[in-house]
């Protein structure tokens, strides 16, 4: 099974992301339903570990908490865009649940990326030169800002390849802690 972890934005938050949708040239833009905030990718998990990982991942302890959207920006570079984001403020437990979801991920054995871990909201997967609209959409002021949303659980997902792209199916919920 392919995985991954994630956390889910509130319905209407997800709306209110789908409704910043420009015209960007080479933006494929990510369909509604998919919006969420990616805590650790797996790829392909072998059956066998599944039960394992579930363990893991319920032994996790982090309180619930707030996160608030910020800018928005591209990733690797505007030179190069790629992935058109939505950054969350950092999140002092957010960073503790990326950090806990990747040590319940590696003691199952599932190889993790290097690279640190940095929270944003995929609006968009990018496959053009930079353009006016799109330094225009990352440059104008963020109305999303104000929106706050509390997370109170996190989500292990089955991504399904199909020829109409990645169909997310969530399998199991993760309760957060409450203060
Ligand atoms: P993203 O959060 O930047 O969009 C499900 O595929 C999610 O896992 C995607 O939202 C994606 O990132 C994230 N992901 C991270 N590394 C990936 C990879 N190598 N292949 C596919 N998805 C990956």
């Amino acid at each position: 099974m392919r995985l991954f972890i994630a956390i889910e934005i509130p319905d209407d938050l997800k709306k209110m992301i789908a409704g910043l949708r420009e015209d960007i040239p080479g933006a494929r833009w990510v369909p509604e339903e998919q919006i969420h905030l990616t805590l650790a990718f797996l790829g392909e998990v072998e059956d066998a570990v599944f039960e394992l990982l579930n363990s893991a991942l319920a032994g996790i302890h982090v309180t619930e908490f707030e996160l608030c959207f910020s800018a928005t920006g591209c990733f690797p570079g505007r030179e190069r865009p790629r992935v058109l984001w939505l950054g969350v403020k950092p999140h002092p437990q957010l960073d503790k649940l990326a950090s806990e979801v990747r040590t319940a991920v590696t003691t199952c054995a599932i190889p993790q990326e290097e690279r640190r871990f940095s929270a944003h909201i995929t609006l968009a997967r990018l496959n053009a030169a930079p353009s006016r609209e799109l330094d225009g959409f990352i440059e104008q002021p963020q109305k999303q800002r104000i929106h706050t949303f509390r997370v109170s659980e996190f989500i292990l997902f089955q991504s399904r390849l199909t020829q109409q792209g990645a169909v997310h199916i969530p399998l199991r919920s993760f309760l957060l802690a409450t203060v």
